[in-house]
């Protein structure tokens, strides 16, 4: 018999030596393998894109995230070179195709890390805590931080497909602002262990001082990132007491961001241009702060370089300034350009924050049963509340892998600085 012809599944490539190369390649899905013991394949079919993106490809190689989806070695060349091709990951849901996991049937549905791709890719999974928490063991995703190996079964209910596209969105996101309001700056360091921004396993002294906002001024940088909103939520639900004394807000959108932090911060806050940063130094001398905390989130254009140029040029110089480097501007970096990111994070004494490390931990101290419940509700909360918390923001649909509706024309967006702070990048499979 005359099997049917497949039609060709599309992968979506970018160079590994210069992110602003990519391409869309086309591959008829070879005759099925059978499947390695405790494995599945799963096709994406939702999945959302975000300046974390970016950074997957930026960091591909130092943090192994090209390793997650190698390109297959059947794609056409160029692209099989896999030294010089990679797929970016993105979170999201897919559907399972096939799977010898009697708990995980076809068509069941799972959220995690996939390839942006339409072919049903091969994970291979092993039972976790909580029930329905898969972790991939694949020998090649070894090197890769655990956040990225977790998989979760969800039940798909019709009537929640604006909740699932919002989490495409912001649930690989929100919970770097979570974990960075809750344990490295925790309301209560006395009480809790605070946890250094790298994670336990750094070594890295953090004390309950350098958990203690309660005699600080915050300063957010790239104020209306995802990462950000996320972190900003988490600071205004805190007890006032547990501080921070004040908010600096540092954004392209200063004025929905102000009109936001003015509900719950009143005049302890100022939401400020990139262009008005000088009104900052004064702004902050006024609430005789004892620490300056600067969140980064990706802010524009050595704008960091500025204001700590501002800060030790004025009064505040005396006052105990910690950096925090959470992300990077959304653009392709040149190489000149990561190598002067680099410089800047020792010359500024900026410190890393890595969300898996600070999930880790927790982990270990708390268990993944208590940690994952906690986390689950705080983020089913902040997604019944996200018109209060988003009210500006809004979800852009694309479809498919290829051309300007697709995931090709999100990254080129993305590349270009063009994927807007109130639009949210969502791309039906
Ligand atoms: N370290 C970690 O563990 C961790 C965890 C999560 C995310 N991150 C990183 O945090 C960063 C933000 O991620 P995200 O997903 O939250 O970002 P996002 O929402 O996609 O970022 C969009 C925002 O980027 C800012 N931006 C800066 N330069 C821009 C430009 N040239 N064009 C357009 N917008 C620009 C804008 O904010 P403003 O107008 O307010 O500047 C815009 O609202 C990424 O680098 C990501 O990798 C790190």
């Amino acid at each position: 018999m005359i099997s049917p012809a497949r039609k060709p599944e599309m992968i979506h490539v970018v160079g590994k030596a210069d992110n602003r190369q990519h391409a869309v390649i086309e591959l008829v899905s070879s005759p099925d393998h059978g499947l390695p013991t405790s494995s599945l394949r799963a096709r994406p079919i939702l999945l959302g894109l975000t300046s974390n993106n970016l950074s997957y490809a930026r960091g591909g190689d130092l943090l192994h995230w090209w390793k997650t989806y190698p390109v297959p070695s059947t794609a056409p060349a160029p692209y099989n070179d896999q030294s010089s091709w990679g797929i970016v990951p993105a979170w999201g849901y897919a559907t399972v195709t096939e799977s010898n996991i009697p708990e995980i049937i076809p068509d069941s549905l799972l959220w995690g890390y996939w390839p942006t791709s339409t072919l049903p890719t091969l994970l291979c999974l092993e039972r976790s805590d909580p029930e329905e928490h898969w972790v991939e063991v694949s020998n090649h995703r070894q090197q890769l931080m655990p956040l990225y190996n977790r998989y979760e079964r969800v039940l798909f209910d019709e009537k929640n497909l604006d909740d699932m596209a919002w989490s495409t969105v912001f649930r690989g996101v929100w919970v770097a602002g979570y974990l960075l309001s809750e344990y490295v700056f925790s309301s209560d360091p006395r009480a809790r262990e605070p946890i250094h921004p790298l994670g336990a396993a750094s070594k890295l002294p953090w004390s309950a001082d350098d958990a203690d906002l309660s005699t600080a001024v915050v300063m957010v940088l790239g104020a209306s990132t995802k990462v950000a909103r996320s972190f900003l939520w988490c600071l205004f639900n805190r007890p006032r007491e547990s501080g921070p004394l004040g908010l600096v807000q540092v954004t392209s959108s200063p004025d929905v961001l102000q009109e936001l932090a003015d509900k719950g911060w009143g005049g302890k806050s100022k939401t400020l241009a990139y262009t008005e940063t000088k009104q900052a130094t004064e702004w902050i001398k006024g609430l005789q702060p004892l620490k300056l905390v600067i969140v980064d989130c990706g802010a524009r254009d050595n704008i960091l370089n500025q204001i700590y140029r501002n800060i030790q040029e004025s009064a505040l110089s005396s006052c105990k300034t910690v950096i925090l480097q959470i992300g990077s501007q959304q653009k392709v970096y040149t190489a000149d350009e990561v190598q002067a990111a680099r410089s800047a994070m020792i010359s500024l004494g900026k410190i890393q924050y890595n969300t898996s490390g600070i999930q880790d931990t927790v982990i270990n101290r708390e268990g993944a049963a208590t940690y994952f419940r906690k986390i689950s509700h705080n983020w089913k909360d902040w997604l019944a509340h996200r018109a209060s918390a988003i009210p500006d923001m809004r979800l852009v649909y694309g479809q498919g892998i290829a051309g300007d509706n697709g995931i090709y024309g999100g990254w080129e967006r993305l590349s270009n600085g063009e994927a807007r702070p109130e639009q949210g990048l969502v791309y039906a499979l």
